[in-house]
């Protein structure tokens, strides 16, 4: 780590560190999956999925940077190359067989709920340790997430 004058000792530092890094490879890793899905989605639907997945990708890009950014602010490095976030995600492989949209939207869905109940978790880890502004980060994060999944999900939803 490297020093700095912040406020927190170098042991919660750290640990927030290694919770936020986590945090950044399931990030570079949705920010992938996603665009996949932007590309390769088909079927009558398109055209709004299509948009709506790269407006996802857009937002999932702009706080992947801040979750990188609060690593270094704490004295940390961020390993956001896509390489280390592949050994390091926590995510499930996104199917690359699919193509309707209700299938992309079935997929979207799952891992952006998945990487919510992480963010969730990491939200409640980096308060106990007692770094509310991380936690207010990842509550941000947190928040776009669920929007987002509703988004997606709402199209599979007018059934019920
Ligand atoms: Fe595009």
């Amino acid at each position: 780590m490297h020093r700095t004058k912040i406020d927190l000792a170098d042991n919660v530092r750290a640990a927030i560190i290694g919770e936020l890094g986590s945090a950044l490879a399931d990030s570079v890793d949705l920010s992938a999956q996603v665009k996949q899905a932007h590309w390769n989605v088909k079927g009558p639907s398109f055209i709004a999925l299509h948009e709506l997945f790269d407006q996802v990708a857009a937002d999932v890009r702009n706080f992947t940077d801040e979750i990188a950014e609060r690593i270094v602010i704490l004295g940390g490095t961020a390993h956001g190359t896509v390489q280390e976030a592949a050994g390091k995600t926590r995510l499930a492989v996104y199917p690359s067989d699919i193509s309707a949209g209700a299938n992309h939207v079935e997929a979207l869905s799952s891992v952006l709920a998945a990487y919510g109940k992480n963010i969730r978790a990491s939200i409640d880890t980096t308060a106990e340790l007692g770094d509310a502004i991380t936690a207010d980060i990842l509550t941000g994060v947190g928040r776009s997430t669920d929007k987002w999944l509703w988004m997606v999900e709402a199209h599979r939803q007018s059934d019920s």
